[in-house]
């Protein structure tokens, strides 16, 4: 068994910064990832950090944007930390040397991105998350921190009881891929998870092969509720024949979008009278498909990214990226023709509840970047505030768990804080565990005192389970993942439906079930892939399943939230966060309230226009 204060789990751009933030407080912190840190799923991330840094910009402005953005479901003190903390972080990364775009002046340059009032987003060309990873790679290097890559952590060490508020998480258990062991991690101060997204729950997806949801649902079936599942994003520019992201930085320096009639449709048909192809990603990704189901799409699929008139200097200045992903991908050049863009999903706003300091309402369970959700998006998060998102809230994860008192965490929302059940959402099928209780959270009921006992036991169930997934004959996983997939595309989507998202909770269950079955084909040990997309599988049908259960239970149209039979914003009866707790196989739903009070504002509900 390994041990260490802090383990993070995950080493992209919010495990690298809780991992640094820790090792700064003196902790002996050791990331654990499937990934080398490298290669994680930050390095995707183009366009940028929003951080007020200039003149006649004010952070104030960047929270009250933020609010905006998430259509009034992000918590007010969540944001503000956010927003005042992210000129401090960027100005940290731009120390540690990371290679930001500049003017001729030598000022770091910044540019406009989809619902910002003010041009503040801040980038290394269209490569901003690939730089950001490898500057916090080189601190870790610099500082030592112990790093297990290629080590996929597959559960949690977490004490039994009853109430998982009561529970406490001692480690984690994690397959080394290179040697085929199962091996025990023990955290004397905490777990972060930060194991970023859940993209390959769906087919047309930005997100990398990786992005299976391994935190949220291990956070999930330990005990810990996963907020706003319901609120997904999808992009508006992603390649078709791949879902590889165009950067809203293409925008943000003047691309323009058509329809197959040559029409710049954001404005034209009045989608976004002001900021045009800078509205918000939930606007511009609706507009698109409108125009697409109205027959002005081209081929029935995609619309154009023109940014032919920005010139070739400014292109390549900035956007260059861009340049070789349109090539490579579609066969484009966009220098010389338009690009051929579709919405495809991006980013999960829901994730792991948690409070400001990354805390779960399990003892000694963090979560922070994407997999956390401590309510800064709401139901549609802003183009470039996902990277101060890692590096604001990784930090303070790191510096909490390494036992730095950061006074009063402003929201702490476990069960306990229900303010409302949910009693009228009918499901087509039973969702969660299969004949019994999940077995993940100790099945023999009760504490073990001792904290190598947790880790021994989970260790032991897990090498149970991989055991009979290794012995047995069964069904392959890829079939059961393409059929999620497939369901969750088709009704799971931008627009959503009533009885599309009860189909989908079909097919999940469906899926649960072929799962019981499922074997692992590929009987060696080491660098066994089927084996880690088998136990990935299981993941994203948990996610899944949460995410259309939030969708089916909130009627009303938010954010990123689009349902067919409730075209408004119902903020008398949806002002509300949803909560899902597997309680020991039986998703259980509540709602806790918004928090809208800031410092020394409150930020009232408004029409939120483009
Ligand atoms: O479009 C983009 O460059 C993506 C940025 C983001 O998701 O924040």
């Amino acid at each position: 068994m390994h041990e260490h204060d802090v383990i993070v789990v995950g080493g992209g751009g919010a495990g690298l910064r809780a991992a640094i933030a820790a090792h700064e407080e003196g902790a002996d912190v050791a990331i654990v990832t499937k990934l080398h840190p490298v290669r994680s799923h930050t390095g995707a991330a183009e366009g940028g950090i929003n951080a007020a840094l200039r003149d006649g910009d004010d952070w104030h402005d960047h929270a009250y944007d933020t609010m905006k953005g998430s259509d009034y479901l992000g918590d007010a003190p969540a944001i503000e930390t956010l927003c005042e903390m992210s000129p401090e972080e960027t100005i940290q990364l731009e120390h540690w040397g990371m290679p930001f775009s500049r003017e001729d002046d030598g000022r770091v340059s910044q540019r406009p991105f989809g619902g910002l009032s003010f041009p503040r987003t801040t980038y290394a060309g269209a490569e901003t998350g690939h730089h950001l990873l490898h500057t916090m790679y080189e601190q870790v290097v610099k500082r030592g921190i112990t790093v297990y890559d290629e080590f996929y952590v597959i559960n949690l060490a977490v004490t039994g009881e009853e109430d998982p508020e009561e529970r406490s998480c001692h480690g984690c258990i994690a397959y080394d891929i290179k040697s085929g062991d199962l091996v025990g991690f023990k955290a004397s101060g905490g777990v972060i998870l930060a194991t970023g997204g859940d993209g390959q729950a769906f087919d047309h997806t930005t997100n990398a092969v990786a992005n299976t949801g391994d935190g949220p649902a291990m956070a999930y079936r330990a005990g810990v509720p996963l907020e706003d599942m319901e609120f997904v994003q999808f992009h508006p520019t992603t390649l078709p024949s791949t879902g590889v992201l165009i950067s809203e930085g293409v925008r943000g320096e003047g691309g323009i979008l058509y329809n197959s009639e040559g029409e710049r449709f954001m404005f034209e048909r009045g989608y976004a009278n002001n900021a045009g192809e800078l509205a918000s990603r939930d606007v511009v990704s609706r507009a698109e498909l409108t125009e697409v189901n109205n027959g002005r799409g081209i081929e029935d699929e995609y619309v154009y990214l023109d940014m032919r008139h920005l010139g070739e200097e400014r292109i390549t200045d900035r956007l260059e990226n861009i340049l070789h992903l349109a090539e490579d991908f579609e066969g484009v050049d966009g220098l010389e023709e338009p690009m051929p863009v579709k919405p495809g999903q991006h980013y999960h706003m829901g994730g792991i509840e948690v409070n400001e300091h990354g805390e779960s309402c399990i003892s000694g369970l963090y979560a922070a970047g994407e997999c956390a959700c401590v309510s800064v998006h709401g139901s549609n998060r802003l183009g470039g505030n996902a990277l101060p998102e890692l590096i604001v809230f990784g930090a303070m994860a790191g510096r909490h768990a390494a036992g730095k008192d950061l006074g009063e965490a402003e929201i702490k929302t476990g069960p306990s804080a229900s303010i409302e059940e949910e009693t009228d959402i009918e499901t087509p099928v039973a969702p969660g565990a299969i004949d019994q209780p999940d077995p993940d959270v100790a099945a023999d009921g009760g504490a073990l005192a001792d904290a190598d006992a947790v880790v021994e036991r989970a260790l032991e169930r897990e090498r149970e389970r991989i055991e009979t997934l290794m012995e047995r004959d069964g069904v392959n996983h890829a079939d059961i993942r393409s059929d999620l997939q497939d369901a969750m595309t088709r009704w799971v989507n931008v627009f959503r439906e009533e009885e599309g998202l009860k189909k989908a909770l079909e097919a999940i269950r469906e899926c649960r079930e072929r799962y019981q079955e499922v074997a692992v084909a590929d009987p060696s040990r080491t660098f066994n892939t089927d084996l880690i997309h088998t136990i990935e599988t299981r993941n994203l049908i948990d996610v899944a399943e949460t995410i259309t259960l939030g969708a089916l239970a909130r009627n009303e149209f938010r954010g990123a939230h689009w349902r067919a039979e409730h075209q408004e914003r119902d903020d008398e009866n949806w002002l509300k966060h949803t909560m899902i707790a597997w309680n020991d196989g039986q998703p259980h739903i509540y709602y806790t309230n918004v928090i809208l009070e800031g410092a020394d504002k409150k930020y009232e509900p408004k029409i939120r226009s483009y």
